[in-house]
């Protein structure tokens, strides 16, 4: 195993990724930052700059369970304190296993400020995967938003609620294209501020050659839209999700949500005069940005040359049930199945709904919203410092009996509290994730809930109230996919089982950045997730889950 050495620098610098121009973060100059590429096994150590004059940062290692070291999990507020402006951090760790991952700022709203890239972990030389092919791409998606994340924050955090809208574009390997003439208000010199001709703006260009086999690993970190990505002309055969193989299944439309990894394998089979277009468009909510655009490039056909078709179109937004059945179809490869537990030693129910606190809107779990305590949980665990967040678990379920999932709530009104969920040393877990309407009429959202620390078993989707009595029997208890983010689909539930293996602090919540910004994390162990939306207004909900682990001392 080698030891891999990063030297990144964070910086504000003006780009226009897609044809608009604003300020964006980048790594040494590039939003997405650069891949890192490793062997299995191997130690990365990213020696972190903060070029950033006034700002705090910190990056997380997404998917990358930092078994050992969990100060190293980059999460500010739960596991380390901010990177200062000026300062330099050093992360260290070991990626343990081979697959697809990411990297993004976990503070405040910096991803959507472009500080996020891919991780890509191969098998060690001699050792090949269970499926064959000629070369392996990496497409990282994104939407886009014109607004800075301070104003979007600031709007989220107003009364009355300024929720943040739809992005204006959708970004594929950090380039998308922004109809420049419907600027609403002209400024005074509108070609400085957006330039379709523009060189950074122009579309993305995956180049392949006829007649080969490709692996695109397809991986999204958008701040708010779950995605569909389509190649025109060719399906698409899933073989990894989130580092885990799984049983290969045909897509013509794949779905992806925020954080999650995919591998896909396609085959360049078709006419190989021409062209033919990447496509993503926006599933789960009435899709206000127009599809992100890229072109799947036929060498020796110029990358330019623009395909003679109309862009295909993506599947109706509105249609649950496509998505659902892909998360039904997601399941472990045969020969690399890791069974899960057949029993659990605990299960807690999170709820996921809007709410209102003081008049704001936050979203919350079980009616608590979190917020991330003045010290990060993992310091003040290890000092002891009992007084640094609230000692009192938030609940294990909500309730059941007269909640009604299907309708706007009565009474709004959720508490705050950093509180954490504290598991014991090597249980296994369960955490149902329910839905529910939120505070509009028949409206429920989509909701990515990612784990940090560790891999889950996704066990079971289902539709309505979690039965805690039957439905469990229904689980997947043969052949469940191993995840780190999953869809929680509106008005639906998720079931996830995790051994609690890794002791530290470690966040849950819903990956939408600006549900995880109302909703501050806590940690709870948690999720909240909140994510709370109308077309005006959302936000906040953020919720964080942190899971500690009674009766061992992290060193
Ligand atoms: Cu990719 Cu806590 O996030």
């Amino acid at each position: 195993a080698k030891i891999r050495k990063y030297k990144w620098e964070l910086k504000y610098e003006y780009k226009s990724p897609d044809c608009f121009k604003k300020l964006v973060i980048t790594i040494n100059g590039r939003t997405p930052g650069p891949t890192v590429v490793a062997e299995q096994g191997d130690t990365i150590i990213v020696e972190l700059k903060n070029s950033l004059w006034t700002e705090n940062t910190a990056i997380h290692w997404h998917g990358i369970r930092q078994i050992g070291t969990p100060w190293f999990d980059g999460t500010e507020g739960v596991t380390q304190c901010p990177i200062l402006p000026g300062e330099t951090f050093v992360y260290r760790f070991v990626v343990d296993r081979p697959g697809t991952y990411l990297y993004h700022a976990h503070y405040g709203m910096q991803r959507e400020a472009g500080l996020y890239g891919s991780i890509r972990v191969s098998l060690p030389a001699g050792v090949s995967e269970p499926f064959a092919y000629d070369e392996d791409r990496s497409i990282i998606l994104m939407d886009w938003y014109h607004k800075s994340a301070y104003e979007q924050a600031a709007g989220l955090a107003s009364i009355p609620f300024q929720w943040v809208g739809e992005p204006e574009s959708i970004l594929i390997n950090g380039k998308g294209k922004f109809n420049c003439s419907s600027v609403a208000t002209p400024s005074l010199n509108l070609s400085l501020v957006c330039d379709v001709s523009n060189p950074e703006c122009t579309p993305y260009a995956l180049t392949v050659i006829p007649g080969k086999t490709y692996r695109l690993r397809i991986s999204s970190l958008t701040a708010l839209s779950a995605l569909s990505f389509k190649l025109e002309g060719h399906n698409m055969t899933v073989v990894e999700a989130d580092g885990h193989y799984v049983e290969p299944f045909v897509v013509q439309n794949l779905f992806i949500y925020s954080g999650e990894t995919y591998s896909v394998l396609i085959k360049t089979d078709q006419d190989p005069s021409r062209n033919y277009w990447a496509t993503t468009t926006v599933v789960s909510r009435r899709p206000l940005t127009p599809p992100g655009l890229a072109i799947l490039n036929y060498y020796p056909n110029h990358p330019r040359r623009y395909p003679p078709t109309i862009p295909p179109p993506g599947p109706v937004w509105n249609n649950v049930s496509l998505r659902v059945n892909q998360s039904l179809a997601i399941k472990a490869r045969k020969g690399f199945i890791t069974p899960p537990p057949q029993t659990t030693d605990r299960m807690i129910v999170l709820l996921n709904t809007q709410n209102l606190f003081n008049g704001f809107h936050r979203w919350s779990v079980n009616n608590v919203s979190f917020n991330l305590p003045h010290t990060p949980y993992l310091i003040a665990l290890k000092q002891n410092l009992l007084h640094a967040f609230d000692q009192t678990p938030p609940p294990d379920g909500y309730d059941f009996k007269n909640y009604n999932i299907s309708i706007v709530q009565p009474n709004p009104n959720a508490t705050t509290s950093n509180g954490i969920y504290r598991l014991d040393f090597n249980s296994t877990v369960d955490i149902i994730l329910q839905n529910a309407n939120t505070m509009n009429e028949s409206n429920s959202e989509t909701h990515p809930w990612h784990l940090h620390g560790h891999d889950f078993w996704v066990l079971g989707h289902g539709t309505g109230k979690f039965d805690i009595y039957n439905d469990p029997k229904k689980f997947n208890l043969v052949d469940p996919i191993m995840k780190n983010t999953v869809p929680l689909h509106t008005y639906g539930w998720t079931a996830l089982r995790f051994r609690a293996d890794n002791p530290g602090v470690w966040a849950f919540h819903c990956h939408i950045e600006s549900h995880f910004f109302m909703g501050k994390r806590i940690r709870e162990s948690y999720p909240p997730s909140i994510s709370t939306q109308s077309d005006s207004q959302e936000q906040g909900l953020k919720v964080g889950v942190a899971i500690e682990f009674k009766n061992v001392g992290v060193e």
